[in-house]
């Protein structure tokens, strides 16, 4: 499994090598998972790292179909054979299924499935504290940082009534979990 994780890094690497904001982030984003893997299954902890890694290679220009990033990376990577749960983890990341609604490709959307449960949870509250390059964020941070670089016409802007409570509720569950876990609040920086 610790090779699946290997194998999502290099892939990314790879894919974003002409992104750098991108792949800092991506690497911010992989970084912030471990940090949250108490809060999933240990045999899940792989898939929760390597999902991460893979999360936005969809904006990579030869991956680029839809133009929604979600989609087009998990689309890349069912062609490549990845396991089901992560093409489902990164077509479904922090609430991408608003966004697809507001674009008009839910439908598109739907051949990957949407499953509240821990993993999903983690994935978004990494990406969602994890800014441009990397930058750690509250989830807050990121809301405000989001709607100034997409502007307020955007899809995320659009999407982000529905979208942004669905991602509080996402970082309170994930609290929860590293308090159960020993991990007090101050130490996470999610809110
Ligand atoms: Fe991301």
């Amino acid at each position: 499994m610790a090779q699946l994780v290997e194998e999502a890094a290099g892939l990314t690497r790879d894919l974003l090598a002409g992104e750098p904001e991108r792949l800092r982030h991506s690497e911010g984003v992989a970084r912030r998972a471990e940090f949250l893997t108490p809060t999933v299954d240990r045999d899940q902890a792989p898939l929760l790292v390597a999902a991460a890694w893979l999360h936005d290679i969809g904006y990579a220009p030869r991956l680029r179909d839809s133009g929604f990033h979600p989609l087009d990376g998990a689309r890349y990577l069912r062609s490549a054979g990845w396991p089901r749960v992560i093409c489902d983890l990164v077509a479904q990341h922090a609430g991408s299924r608003f966004v697809a609604a507001a674009l008009g490709l839910s439908e598109e959307l739907g051949d990957f499935g949407y499953q509240e449960n821990r993993l999903t949870d983690a994935l978004t509250v990494a990406d969602q504290t994890c800014g441009p390059y990397g930058r750690p964020m509250t989830v807050e941070e990121r809301f405000e940082d989001m709607l100034a670089r997409h502007g307020p016409h955007s899809p995320l802007a659009r999407a982000h009534h529905l979208r942004g409570p669905y991602i509080r509720g996402a970082a309170r569950r994930v609290t929860t979990r590293l308090e159960a876990s020993g991990i007090d609040a101050a130490d996470h920086g999610i809110f």
